[in-house]
């Protein structure tokens, strides 16, 4: 039985979002990138599944999550969304998709939105990318930002380590998440940033902001689904708590069935024509 205290009938859209926030009611938000895991944790009860540009980690083995391309992560979306009845599917704007000019963001999120039929686009940074996230929003496409430590930016920082622990970078944090709610995102991630610096943002904006990594005073958490159920074993920061361990389970499984068709008792009679 479900210990949850979600609406489990009524769809999530952007609006709902915020009025969860205003309800004090906390968004439970996971990563899928397939039909088959996106139906289950759909029918869990998740309020909002991104279909994360981290596919290009967890799905295609990449280091980074450079790689992905607009057409893969399209690919990703429109299988996720045949799974979905009631979560909010927001899809991320890949690296090398919006970052040339506002008019080529506006495409790419125009691309997602009329071939996957997804709800929402996420894209990564502040103040550098503010006229391409007008754009797409001035099309009516709902924008969640994502600020803090931001994956497509690896070259530039060399780390994945904690972001804004000084000042100067707090600070801007702080402007962006403002200037992001001014200019009119649905929603936020936050990224590896210090606890209290995520709290604090998450009072002084009016949207939900989705905290990785980011402390318990924010609106919502999120995490990647493959290492929170432990099909990726490979990745272990602080931030995240494991949920199974499938890895475990699939390797057991097969195993198991390895064994069975060594020795002839798979398959029986019963499971024979
Ligand atoms: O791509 C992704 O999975 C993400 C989450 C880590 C927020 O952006």
């Amino acid at each position: 039985m479900s210990t949850n205290t979600t609406d489990n009938s009524r769809k999530v859209t952007t609006r709902r979002m915020i009025e969860m926030k205003q309800r004090g009611e906390r968004i439970s938000m996971l990563t899928a990138y397939d039909y088959s895991s996106a139906k289950i944790i759909d029918e869990a009860g998740i309020d909002c599944i991104l279909v994360g540009d981290s596919a290009s980690n967890v799905m295609a083995g990449n280091v980074t999550t450079l790689p992905i391309t607009l057409d893969q992560m399209i690919y990703h979306a429109k299988s996720v969304m045949k799974g979905v009845k009631r979560a909010l599917v927001v899809v991320d704007l890949p690296f090398g998709s919006y970052q040339g000019n506002s008019k080529e963001a506006l495409a790419s999120a125009i691309r997602i939105m009329k071939e996957s039929h997804a709800e929402a686009v996420k894209i990564e940074g502040g103040s550098e990318i503010r006229e391409s996230i007008e754009r797409i929003l001035s099309a009516g496409i709902p924008v969640m930002g994502h600020l803090g430590l931001t994956p497509q930016s690896i070259n530039k920082f060399g780390t994945y380590a904690v972001r804004a622990r000084e000042e100067g970078e707090a600070e801007k944090l702080i402007q962006d998440a403002k200037m992001l709610e001014e200019i009119g995102c649905f929603a936020m991630v936050i990224e590896k940033v210090p606890a209290e610096l995520a709290a604090r943002v998450a009072r002084e904006v009016s949207i939900p902001i989705i905290g990785i990594g980011a402390g318990g005073g924010v609106d919502g958490q999120v995490l990647v689904m493959h290492d929170m159920l432990g099909i990726n074993r490979g990745f272990s920061p602080r931030f995240l708590r494991r949920y199974a361990d499938v890895a475990g389970v699939m390797t057991d499984a097969v195993g198991r069935y390895i064994e069975d068709v060594k020795s002839g008792d798979f398959p029986s009679e019963a499971e024979s024509y």
